[in-house]
């Protein structure tokens, strides 16, 4: 198990337009492409171990794949049935989003994935594709991974999900696409909107409506996607955090997605006083430009709404709370405990041994803001933990353990860092 230690940083002027390609929009470009007639090709494509997986899987569905190491193409062949158990490893949205793929290809399939991801949730996907008729079952009456597929026919659906879970809406988009008949899905909240976006660029008829997304069933193949991907939002936002900590400093991402169902960790800094801007400079199936962020004292904050738009960035945001004045407080936020580690419970827990005074909700949490203290903490195999904490130690100093899992998001996260402070692996 390694570990990295962060010093103390002085003021900084970080500026990248290499922060790590957006995992979400990485994970559909490899899957919708197997649903593409003619060659897809994906530029700059997230390689870390979620979205290999995916795309070695696409490859395991009998797609034809090249990658002269910056583009990526994709030739499908249509979904072919597979000799190999498709291993997602920790990427729930790489199984989530197969499951709606699969459940009507022909054939039969098998998802699993490493220890952390066979103890996820998976019901909130394989109940309502059970209810229009997949065929699919795991442990625990179909809700713990490895999960088998056997393909189906699909019927017409009304759906309204009690979560608002992008990676719900993606399973059934995509299984939608290959059903009998027009498809609603609605949610509670509106949640990353990626999906969307790409599949009507790829030419499929998608209607949204605030909260009600409707799908048609695919009359042809889609047209091949022709994509750049942009940044990941998500991963930017820790140097936004470690600019917005560090007096005298300052962040500057180019080519991020400014998609507005990805930014609001950014409006919410904002809200505790740190300086931003946005310039739009491109927009392809996203908008994409460049995210400024300046160093000024914090002040507390309380978040409640527009949860899914950041519930990725809760955990990194939590340092920024911890250095702000005054009580911050996170709710609504209950899917915290459910992704990649229960992360209500391992931010507190970080937190209390930096000596931060935190209160744990069955929905999320407050932190009271203070001096962060150097300490030992673990990421509990989540990468986002991981990261947040080292950049606390650009605050502190900070002993990380068990920090592989940054390789699932983010491989060149310590190059960066390195930037901004000295840090030692
Ligand atoms: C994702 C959706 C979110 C997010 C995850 C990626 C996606 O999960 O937390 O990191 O790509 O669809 P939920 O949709 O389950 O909230």
């Amino acid at each position: 198990m390694m570990s990295a230690k962060v010093y103390p940083a002085k003021a900084f002027g970080f500026k990248s337009d290499s922060i790590a390609p957006d995992k979400s929009i990485s994970h559909r470009s490899a899957m919708f492409a197997i649903l593409a007639e003619g060659e897809s090709r994906i530029e700059n494509f997230l390689r870390a171990e979620d979205t290999l997986n995916t795309l070695k899987i696409v490859g395991h569905l009998g797609a034809e794949i090249t990658d002269d190491g910056s583009v990526i193409t994709i030739r499908s062949h249509g979904i072919q049935e597979s000799s190999e158990i498709l291993d997602c490893g920790n990427s729930g949205t790489g199984m989530r989003l197969f499951c709606g793929l699969l459940s009507s290809a022909e054939g039969h399939f098998i998802l699993t994935g490493d220890e952390y991801l066979k103890r996820r949730p998976m019901k909130r996907v394989t109940q309502p594709l059970r209810s229009i008729g997949a065929k699919l079952d795991g442990r625990n009456n179909g809700d713990l991974a490895p999960l088998s597929i056997r393909g189906a026919s699909l019927k017409a659906f009304d759906y309204t999900s009690p979560i608002a879970s992008a990676q719900v809406k993606s399973a059934m988009m995509l299984a939608a696409l290959r059903s009998n008949g027009v498809c609603t899905f609605k949610e509670p909240e509106l949640s990353r909107d990626h999906t969307e976006r790409m599949l009507r660029g790829m030419g499929a008829r998608v209607e949204i409506n605030g909260l009600e997304t409707k799908i048609w069933p695919l009359e042809k193949p889609l047209q091949p996607l022709h994509i750049r991907v942009p940044a990941d939002p998500s991963s930017a936002f820790f140097f936004a955090v470690a600019a917005a900590i560090t007096p005298e400093s300052s962040a500057i991402i180019e080519g991020v997605t400014l998609n507005p169902t990805r930014i609001e960790a950014f409006k919410v800094l904002e809200r505790m006083g740190a300086k931003i801007t946005y310039s739009l400079e491109d927009e392809r199936y996203e908008p994409i430009g460049t995210i400024a962020v300046e160093y000024a004292p914090l002040k507390a904050v309380v978040v409640e709404d527009n949860i899914a738009w950041l519930i990725d960035e809760l955990p990194a945001l939590s340092i920024a709370m911890a250095c702000a004045e005054g009580k911050s407080v996170i709710k609504n936020a209950e899917e915290l405990r459910v992704k990649e580690s229960d992360r209500i419970k391992t931010v507190v827990d970080n937190l209390n041994l930096c000596g931060i005074e935190t209160e744990e909700y069955s929905d999320g949490y407050a932190v009271k803001g203070g001096e962060l203290k150097s300490a030992v903490v673990n990421s509990y195999g989540d990468h986002r933990i991981a990261m947040s904490f080292l950049i606390a130690g650009l605050k502190c100093g900070m002993k990380v353990e068990d920090i592989e899992c940054i390789n699932t998001s983010f491989p060149n996260f310590f190059e960066l860092l390195g930037m901004c402070g000295k840090v030692e692996k």
